[in-house]
């Protein structure tokens, strides 16, 4: 046990009270013991590198390179991006995916290259295999991205899964980030990140590594181009990144690196290459639309571990309305669980939550409920009886149930991996649907077991059927949160087929966002856990989940007035913004922290309700291609270098830039704007980018930029919709996308395009039709006209 896991179980134990030390002590040797019999032994190993290249086979799309101890299959799909695998690795069966494997693009061809090499040259990328291994990306110009060195594996003498190791070079120039929710982030400097779903135990910082939701995805930023990578293996690894230098014009620059280090799993990746918003759509196309969230979910969500009663839900709830502030959602934490039982509720303390809930959603407010995997093992619990009925949980090597610990006390865990068991496990949502709940927050689904030594989740020798592969817990603990989400998704499309499945979780793997979203984890309360907030929602809308905030005013302890203040009007601009904190932590109403904080926080909420339309359209736009709300500084721009490296503002859609206060005592704050002429929303005055700004950031607000020519869907004081255009600079235009929201359900609405232009000495908008220009049929205002 390292250093970080003594902290984390010490940490665990703690937080788990006394009565559960002695389990997590005995569910701590029960799983050493488990892994001791059920793993089989790692004895000497055979290390292998490809060997020098044989012969090629030609396919679909690119075809097979067989080297003397190894064969690459490349193919180029239709949709721009090419898979690559070792050892004869296909795409398919993957977790990430979709749907089946995109068609080969009939147009990419195998063909030699120098010195005994080989290359596909697709239309946007060019793949140059060396003789012996090497892969090199490059761009159509012949630029290389990425230089994959030959691969290396370390084969168990006796069999058993190979190790294996993946080094390559990227350009001096480049920058990474992705790799799932990393605090550090977004840029992901040096170090070495863990590819291994772990609950922190406690409330985590900048420095703590991995967290809950990692994913092999990585997204490369130069120059010359950009490029996601994925690996496409579950299983447990790091990712060691070092950036690289440049020389300064003397010639000498150290290219970056990137090294791969699996225990198991197909060595097998994907690559796109271009823009990032080309990226992210074919990452999209590939691993599926982000799932939209009902209207109501894009506004204002408040949480607590420990409301405890529906008279407290309902003490806030009225705080909410006397205070003149609104209000979505109201979230449910294990509390109101039956003694911990998922799908149970404690009819002392919640003796009328059906009521509860109509009342609620009478005032336009839903409930949602929290959603833990762990099943308390005690017969009589209804889920635990017909679980162990269908054969639902988890079983170690020699067929016993896997007991973990969580906070029922003892508990066992359904096997998600299996469909059967997700059958079963989304039709449980009935009961939820039954209590009024609308939405779904599912969280300890590393999952989590506690435990006072070694690491906080299942045996890696349990047993899961993964989809008929059958395999153990190394390969599936990294997709369990995954295939949890899924088993709600699909059950939630059955319980009520007319509306919209709403649900976000904590942990999760790449493709997740089909299902939903997710949301920080305990992030620490400290102006570092606040940087780390937009750090998580930055890095994770870039590996393809873009609805996700933090818990405003972070997870335990007592924010000051000014720090709540600040998560607050950054929170106000996040996909999810939620206000939740620990049962043991201070308050998190707006009101508890003085009038002056009160004041300003209604200013956020009300602004955040106006620009609910937006919210709604940038929901549609990133389900359709892939873009999330919030982009980095540099996502038009990526060959900006000063703008690549900003991490403290990001663009909201291509509308908005939004520039937090990240720091105490802060009034002023520089800001990096992109190319163009940007108005700053609250003063009205304009600044032209590139370059950086310095502006007011007083207590009342954060700078918020809006693009020149940008029309932005907002709600006007009636509740219609209204468009807010900003004026164009001379002699330019502007415009933008609306999408209506349609309700719950399931329609499609059109995508109305409006542009904006100058006539005369007046802006005028119109919407594009197919034959033509119409006057819009929502009123107009045209702000920073001077
Ligand atoms: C851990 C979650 O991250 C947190 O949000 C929640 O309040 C607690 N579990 C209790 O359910």
């Amino acid at each position: 046990m390292d250093g970080r896991d003594l902290v984390r179980s010490m940490k665990t134990v703690g937080s788990a009270g006394a009565a559960q030390g002695l389990r997590t002590v005995r569910a701590a040797w029960r799983r050493r013991r488990a892994d001791a019999t059920g793993l089989p032994a790692r004895g000497a190993e055979r290390a292998r590198v490809p060997g020098p290249v044989q012969d090629v086979e030609p396919g679909p799309g690119g075809g097979t390179i067989r080297f003397s101890r190894s064969e690459l299959r490349i193919l180029v799909a239709v949709n721009g991006a090419v898979f690559w695998g070792w050892d004869g690795a296909c795409p398919e069966p993957s977790y990430a995916l979709a749907g089946r494997c995109p068609e080969p693009d009939p147009r990419a061809v195998l063909e030699p290259d120098k010195d005994g090499g080989w290359r596909v040259v697709a239309e946007r990328v060019t793949i140059v295999v060396s003789r012996h291994g090497a892969v090199e990306v490059r761009t159509p110009g012949g630029v290389t991205l990425r230089r994959d060195l030959p691969p290396r594996w370390w084969e168990p003498r006796d069999g058993g899964p190979a190790r294996w190791m993946q080094r390559s070079e990227v350009a001096a120039d480049a920058r990474f980030f992705g790799l799932g929710g990393r605090a550090s982030g977004p840029r992901l400097r040096g170090g070495t990140y863990r590819l291994w779903n772990t609950d922190p135990g406690g409330a985590f910082g900048r420095a703590d590594d991995p967290l809950s939701l990692t994913m092999p995805v990585q997204l490369v930023v130069s120059d010359a181009a950009t490029h996601l990578v994925f690996h496409d293996t579950s299983w447990d690894g790091t990712v060691t990144l070092r950036e690289g230098e440049e020389g300064a014009g003397s010639g000498h620059d150290r290219p970056g690196s990137c090294e791969l280090r699996m225990d198991g799993g197909p060595l097998r990746c994907w690559v796109v290459v271009g823009t990032p918003a080309r990226v992210l759509l074919a990452w999209a196309s590939l691993t599926g639309a982000p799932a939209l969230p009902p209207a109501w979910a894009l506004g204002h969500h408040h949480a607590r571990w420990g409301f405890g009663s529906e008279q407290e839900v309902r003490r806030i709830v009225a705080g909410y309305h006397e205070h003149g502030l609104p209000l979505d959602a109201v979230h449910l934490d294990i509390d109101h669980y039956d003694d911990h039982q998922v799908f149970t509720v404690d009819q002392d303390r919640f003796p009328k939550l059906p009521v509860l809930a109509e009342e609620l959603r009478r005032d336009g407010i839903r409930l949602v409920s929290i959603v833990d995997p762990a099943v308390k093992a005690e017969p009589g619990n209804a889920v635990y009886d017909s679980g162990l009925a269908e054969d639902a949980f988890v079983r170690d090597a020699s067929g016993r149930l896997v007991e973990g610990v969580v906070w029922p006390g003892e508990a066992v865990f359904p096997d998600f991996t299996h469909a059967r068991v997700r059958r079963w496990w989304g039709e449980l949502y009935g009961e939820r649907l039954g209590q009024g709940f609308a939405g779904f927050w599912h969280d300890m689904n590393e999952p989590t077991s506690f435990t006072a030594f070694g690491e906080p989740t299942l045996p890696r020798s349990a047993r899961h059927a993964l989809d008929g592969r059958d395999g153990d817990h190394r390969e599936a603990h990294n997709v369990y949160a995954l295939c949890m989400a899924r088993a709600a998704y699909e059950g939630l499309r059955e319980l009520l087929p007319e509306e919209r499945p709403f649900l976000f979780s904590r942990s999760g793997w790449a493709g997740l966002q089909r299902y939903g979203g997710t949301w920080s984890g305990d992030v620490a309360t400290g102006w570092p856990g606040l940087r780390a907030s937009l750090s998580l929602v930055m890095g994770l809308g870039l590996c393809g989940v873009p609805y996700s905030g933090p818990d405003v005013g972070g997870f335990d302890g007592s924010p000051s007035p000014e720090l709540y203040l600040r998560w607050f009007q950054l929170g106000a601009y996040l996909p999810l913004f939620r206000t939740h904190a620990s049962m043991r932590a201070g308050r998190r109403e707006p009101w508890e922290f003085g009038p002056e904080v009160l004041e300003h926080a209604r200013v956020a909420l009300v602004e955040r309700r106006r620009l609910l339309p937006y919210f709604v359209t940038l929901a549609h736009l990133a389900r359709r291609t892939g873009a999330p709300y919030v982009r980095p500084v540099w996502w038009g721009a990526p060959e900006d270098r000063a703008l690549r490296d900003c991490e403290d503002a990001f663009l909201l859609g291509d509308c908005l830039l939004v520039a937090p206060v990240l720091d105490p005592g802060a009034e002023r704050r520089a800001v990096h704007l992109p190319r163009g002429l940007w108005y700053d929303t609250a003063t009205g005055r304009r600044h032209r980018g590139p370059g950086q700004v310095l502006v007011d950031a007083p207590l009342s607000r954060i700078p918020v930029f809006a693009r020149a020519g940008a029309v932005i869907p907002v709600r006007g004081d009636d509740g219609g919709l209204e468009l807010e255009v900003w004026t164009p600079a001379r002699g330019r235009t502007g415009g933008g996308l609306v999408v209506r929201d349609t309700g719950d359900g399931w329609d499609e609405p059109e995508v109305e395009r409006y542009v904006a232009r100058w006539e005369g000495r007046q802006v005028v908008v119109e919407r594009e039709g197919e034959d033509g220009l119409y006057e819009p049929s929502h009123p107009v205002r045209v702000r920073g006209l001077v």
